[in-house]
């Protein structure tokens, strides 16, 4: 039987204009996805996985690679997480990611990170239809990536240190559609967005080399520029508003959501001295703080 992990995600700056080619930076979480993968003797697969959502995405996985490699033998498939879908750390895209990885494994077949990328991509859209990859692609590479979709680019920052806090908002956020009410958006204010998307693309540069110089209080004030732009494009909701502001009020060096907006997460970049007085602060405010190491390893096999 072999055994493989891949880790959750955190989307740092960038999210949406990501999905119109720009780039963003996201760092991988030590919440991980475990994948069982054993040939089994029976006439079907099986699969077992606590979370229906990751179902739909093990099954999609099993069936395509099974028809591209053209396997016969039954599979058991058998997953097990360190985080609920709830919070949206990516476990879809971890899922994908792991069970390729395993599969690539049990049938000997040497798959590149490139090509387990290239088909979990495949896969995560076939099922959702939208996205950018960002996910699938930490999920497969680990670190911290500053990534354009497709994969287009996938550069590793070199970071010994990137001191975030998380706040969960307490609500599921439902990414596919705040992706299409952005696509709306775009349609009808074609020139507006482009515009927002392109300052967002300058604070994703910039932060990137702040974050590499460990500069964190330039990076921080990005962040929250990245924020207040999220707020125009109408992703962020009272309570990430709130979450953030407390951040800020309580000393942080920058906050903003993180990921599709609508609800799951925010993050703040943070000094560690002032660590404990900003979680109280979203405390206070109704979020719950989620412990995560960040810039963690990619997908790997488990002894
Ligand atoms: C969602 O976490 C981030 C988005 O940019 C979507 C994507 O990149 O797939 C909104």
């Amino acid at each position: 039987m072999i055994t493989v992990s891949a880790p959750g995600k955190l989307m740092l700056l960038g999210e949406h204009a990501v999905v119109y080619g720009y780039p963003c930076l996201v760092t991988a979480v030590d919440k991980r996805l475990y994948v069982e993968a054993e040939i089994i003797d029976a006439n079907e697969d099986d699969i077992i996985t606590p979370q229906v959502k990751e179902s739909r995405f093990v099954l999609e996985t099993l069936s395509y690679f099974k028809e591209k490699f053209n396997i016969r033998s039954s599979i058991r498939i058998k997953t097990r997480g360190d985080f609920s879908h709830q919070v949206g750390l990516g476990s879809s895209s971890a899922v994908t990611v792991a069970t390729f990885e395993a599969l690539n494994i049990l049938f000997n077949l040497s798959l590149s990170k490139k090509e387990i990328f290239d088909m979990s991509y495949h896969v995560t859209l076939l099922i959702q239809g939208v996205g950018s990859g960002f996910d699938v692609a930490v999920a497969t590479t680990g670190g911290t990536l500053c990534y354009v979709k497709g994969g287009v680019e996938m550069e590793t920052l070199s970071l010994s240190n990137l001191p975030l806090i998380v706040g969960y908002s307490g609500v599921k956020a439902d990414t596919p559609l705040y992706i299409r009410k952005v696509s709306e958006a775009f349609k009808q204010r074609k020139n507006e967005m482009t515009t927002l998307f392109e300052s967002i693309s300058v604070l994703v540069k910039k932060a990137k080399e702040f974050l590499i110089s460990e500069n964190f209080k330039e990076a921080g004030a990005l962040f929250t520029e990245n924020h207040t732009i999220l707020q125009k494009l109408g992703v962020s909701t009272p309570i990430l508003d709130t979450m953030v502001a407390a951040s800020l009020e309580a000393g942080a060096w920058g906050a903003k959501l993180s990921g599709a907006g609508g609800g799951d997460c925010m993050i703040a970049l943070v000094d560690n001295e002032k660590k404990q007085t900003v979680e109280n602060a979203i405390r206070k405010v109704g979020g719950e703080i989620i412990e995560v190491k960040v810039n963690t390893s990619g997908v790997t096999q488990e002894k």
